[in-house]
């Protein structure tokens, strides 16, 4: 046959057509093809931190941990709701060998390249579903290079290890959705050759002898937790316990040959901790306390959440520091890298504060004396404090340069001038309790601080917050 009769074609056609169309469309009614969720989040100072296509409600990590040899065996249950129909989805996760994956209990198959672990489900996640993930790891943890050149990371001390994870360190030692925006509750259980203590974030649960020779340390964190505020500190720390005024409980673990030096900062604690509360509200967490490791074991202290880790005794004011990051950093989180001045300029400023209602020099006082020049009274990130706008930091090595500190506290302290005392301490203990346990930006911060005080603060933004030109006159 050379000609084809169009029309008899389409009589025949036309049935098996109908029936095609009608399973696809039935197909589209009840199940969404999956799709892979997105390797990072986009963050503008490091866009492959986080995942996209899901949030996680708890991560349950189990750790085992040989100081001697510095080997570690990890076993992560990471319960989160999908946001879209995932086919795989990515966890943050750097060095450290992976042993297996579950999903839903069922054996998943999974894939890295470089920090990032790709999970393929055996079936789609389905929107909205709450699903397990199980991932089994071992091998010798190692640190990262921050940006601006510091280690971040799993960081090991004569006696053991301790971890910190600002800004993305923490994917060193477990796999997750490394990005302050994804916030999540955690039980860290840490098992350690007995004789060593094992420290993490929140309360201690218990302490287990598991009969082979090890402890068990069973930690818990029940609010909201920033992945990057997670630490775990195992050595041969000297605890000690107690209570706040109010009744929040205290641990200290101060590493052997630190205790002298650290007693007067840390037996202040918890009357910081009452300061706090007067000056920002309800303390944000159900447990305070401290970390304190090896003098040079870190260039840094760091306000892991409900015990901040310092290297070497703290003076009161990094104490201060440190503490007031609970309120702001550790419970009102930074939506992304790039809002990191709401950490600390505010943290900055509280130590101003601390100085000002403790006899020292007012926050007016040291605000004049950095617009003149005078740094004698804040530290030597000070020096540069004009060199860019906090609230944009040139590129991930300066998210922790002296602009962020101090001119974000100078952006606070401006603030006070134009609203006036009482309205800039109400603004400071609102902004608390508004985001409590949440994510903030700077615009919602300079929206909010415009309505809660009334006052037109546009210059304010400008000139300090944003304008490229030294605010100098
Ligand atoms: N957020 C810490 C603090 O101010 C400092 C972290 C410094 N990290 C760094 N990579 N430079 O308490
Ligand atoms: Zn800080």
């Amino acid at each position: 046959m050379e000609r084809v009769d169009h029309r008899v074609l389409t009589r025949l056609a036309a049935p098996a057509v109908a029936a095609l169309l009608a399973l696809t469309a039935g197909c589209t009614a009840t199940t969404v093809q999956g799709r892979p969720g997105a390797s990072g989040l986009r963050d503008p100072y490091f866009p492959k931190a986080g995942n996209g296509g899901y949030q996680v409600d708890h991560y349950a990590l189990d750790l085992g941990y040989r100081p001697a040899g510095g080997q570690l065996t990890g076993r992560a249950v990471i319960t989160a709701r999908a946001e879209q129909t995932l086919s795989s989805f990515n966890l943050d996760f750097s060095g450290l060998r992976v042993d297996s994956v579950t999903v839903g209990g069922k054996p998943a198959r999974y894939n890295r390249t470089g920090r990032e672990l790709t999970v393929r489900p055996r079936a789609d996640v389905d929107k909205g579903e709450v699903f397990r993930t199980e991932v089994r790891y071992s091998g010798t943890p190692k640190p990262l290079t921050d940006a601006d050149g510091s280690p971040e990371g799993w960081i090991t001390t004569p006696d053991g290890a301790v971890a910190v994870g600002e800004p993305v360190g923490s994917m060193t030692w477990f796999p997750g959705n490394h990005h302050p925006s994804d916030k999540a509750s955690y039980d860290i259980t840490l098992t350690v050759p007995q004789g060593y203590e094992a420290v993490s974030n929140g309360e201690l649960g218990s302490r287990t002898d598991t009969g082979d020779g090890r402890t068990a340390f069973a930690w818990h964190s029940a609010e909201p937790m920033a992945s990057y505020l997670a630490t775990v500190a195992i050595g041969k720390f000297k605890v000690a316990t107690g209570r706040t005024s109010s009744g929040i409980g205290v641990y200290d673990a101060v590493a052997p040959g630190e205790e002298a030096r650290s007693t007067a900062a840390l037996g202040r604690l918890p009357e910081v901790v009452d300061w706090g509360s007067g000056r920002f509200g309800p303390y944000p967490f159900a447990t305070v306390g401290t970390i304190v490791v090896p003098d040079g074991t870190l260039p840094y202290a760091l306000e892991t959440q409900t015990k901040p880790v310092f290297s070497g005794a703290p003076s009161v004011e990094l104490v201060v520091h440190e503490l007031a990051h609970q309120w702001f950093g550790d419970s009102v989180s930074p939506k992304s890298w790039k809002d990191m001045w709401l950490n600390e300029g505010f943290a900055t400023y509280a130590e101003w504060l601390w100085s000002e209602d403790h006899g020292g020099p007012s926050a007016q006082k040291r605000f004049d004396a950095l617009l003149a020049g005078d740094t004698s009274l804040d530290g030597k990130l000070a020096s540069d404090w004009d060199a860019f706008p906090p609230a944009a930091p040139p590129g991930p090595a300066d998210i922790s340069e002296g602009p962020v500190y101090y001119r974000g506290a100078m952006v606070l302290h401006r603030i006070r001038q134009e609203v006036g005392d009482e309205r800039f301490f109400a603004l400071l203990r609102g902004w608390a309790a508004d985001h409590r346990h949440g994510n903030a930006s700077t615009a919602d911060f300079t929206a909010y601080a415009q309505q809660k005080t009334g006052h037109d603060l546009r210059k304010v933004w400008d000139v300090w917050l944003y304008g490229a030109d030294s605010p100098k006159p």
